[in-house]
């Protein structure tokens, strides 16, 4: 009976003790005495070395490309103005000053139409005015259709394909035009508190729109002449 008693006594006491000694046996092996670490070594790893960073100048979209020629330097929104004033002809050329005096000319088939129809080109990841604005009026945004010259000189507002709906050039007035309303956004904001074209502009994106490097210089036209 003294032996059951004593056995018991040891084993109650003992296994308590054993389990105690281990705990704190693992604890200082695994970390010492401080009470931070969590026991796990972390492995020795071979290094990864950082990928060199890429030295290519970042490819440029649309509008920004310089070309080789000589070309005249103008903002969208200024070269659109100088072609609605000119009485916004289609393919005789018409003549605009650019950015540094110089006399210059351009036609809609070579330098206007892109404006209207080129993703990419308004500011980077922008769609292209016909990507709302298209040809099927009856189902284009506003239904206006700035895919043709017909299209966008027939206007907005065609909803049963009407030949002529609301003027978007102002009658030649730049100004006024609900075009140059629509697309001059000093500060991103247009000057009519209509949401800025092509939608989705930001804010950051020039008032103007893109420089463009477009158009013949008149000395260079003249020069060609006999
Ligand atoms: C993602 C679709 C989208 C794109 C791209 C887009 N527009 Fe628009 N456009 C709209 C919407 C929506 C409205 C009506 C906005 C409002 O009333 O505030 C509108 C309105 C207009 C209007 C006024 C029409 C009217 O009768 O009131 C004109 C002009 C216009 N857009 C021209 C353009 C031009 C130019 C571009 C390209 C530079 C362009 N849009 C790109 C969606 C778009």
């Amino acid at each position: 009976m003294k032996e059951l008693k004593g056995l018991t006594f040891i084993f109650l006491l003992g296994i308590p003790v054993i389990v105690m000694v281990f705990v704190f046996g693992m604890y200082f092996l695994g970390c010492e005495s401080t009470n931070s670490c969590t026991g796990v070594q972390e492995p020795a790893r071979t290094s990864i070395p950082t990928l060199v960073a890429a030295t290519l100048p970042a490819p440029q979209v649309g509008a920004n490309v310089v070309p080789l020629g000589p070309k005249c330097q103008i903002s969208a929104v200024e070269l659109i103005g100088a072609w609605v004033t000119a009485g916004y002809p289609e393919t005789e050329p018409f003549d605009f000053v650019d950015v540094t005096g110089k006399e210059c000319t351009a036609t809609y088939t070579a330098d206007i139409e892109r404006l209207f129809i080129e993703a990419n080109l308004w500011y980077d990841g922008a769609p292209a005015c016909t990507t709302c604005h298209y040809a099927d009026v009856q189902k284009a945004t506003m239904n206006l259709d700035m895919s043709s010259y017909a299209g966008i000189l027939a206007g907005s507002g065609r909803a049963n394909g009407e030949a002529q709906g609301k003027d978007i050039l102002g009658g030649g007035d730049w100004e006024t035009s609900l075009l140059y309303q629509m697309i001059y956004a000093p500060n991103g904001q247009s000057t009519i508190g209509r949401q800025v074209m092509p939608l989705g502009r930001p804010a950051t994106a020039p008032a103007n729109g893109p420089m463009l490097y477009v158009g013949t210089p008149k000395e260079i036209e003249q020069a060609a002449q006999p």
